[in-house]
């Protein structure tokens, strides 16, 4: 038996201006998009916004339904939206946010595991690797440099065709 270790490595900033001027955008897009979020049952309201790599910016937002696993994050409406609509264009980096009716989020917003899911497809189809920015409301932000760090082990296609 041998135990073994999994570490990453993932960046962390104490403030927005500490960003790129272009992800510093991308999240304001995000932080705007939550503010479409249907989220009448959770009152937590997520944005998302997806840079492409054309330069196109998609945004999403959480919408939920009274069958509750009918609704979806914020993250899968902006990446299905994404692939109708821009097919074959690889994905750059998405930036996640929320916010709450009810309590202040000052933690940064991590996708669920479904979406990494999700996200971990496109970046597997396109073979480049997806940036992910999180965050709360406010305080401080996360950078990830792959879905594929977010997901280890993942299922992915070399698997199904037994490659
Ligand atoms: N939600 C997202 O939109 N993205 C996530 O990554 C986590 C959860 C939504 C789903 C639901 O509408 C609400 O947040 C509470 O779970």
């Amino acid at each position: 038996m041998k135990n073994k270790t999994y570490s990453f490595t993932y960046s962390e900033f104490e403030q927005e201006n500490e960003l790129s001027v272009e992800d510093q955008k991308l999240l304001a897009m995000a932080k705007e998009s939550a503010k479409t979020s249907y989220a009448p049952y959770s009152g937590y309201h997520v944005g998302a916004a997806l840079r492409l790599d054309n330069g196109e910016i998609i945004k999403g937002s959480n919408q939920e339904n009274v069958a509750y696993p009918n609704g979806l994050c914020a993250e899968r409406v902006a990446a299905f939206y994404a692939s109708s609509n821009y097919p074959g264009i690889a994905f750059e980096t998405i930036a996640v946010t929320a916010q709450s009716d009810d309590f202040e989020i000052n933690d940064p917003v991590t996708p669920c595991g479904s979406c990494r899911q999700v996200l971990s497809e496109y970046e597997n189809k396109a073979e480049k690797p997806i940036r992910i920015i999180m965050q709360g409301a406010s305080g401080k932000i996360i950078l990830v440099n792959s879905v594929q760090n977010l997901l280890p082990f993942t299922f992915n296609e070399s698997k199904l065709k037994n490659l």
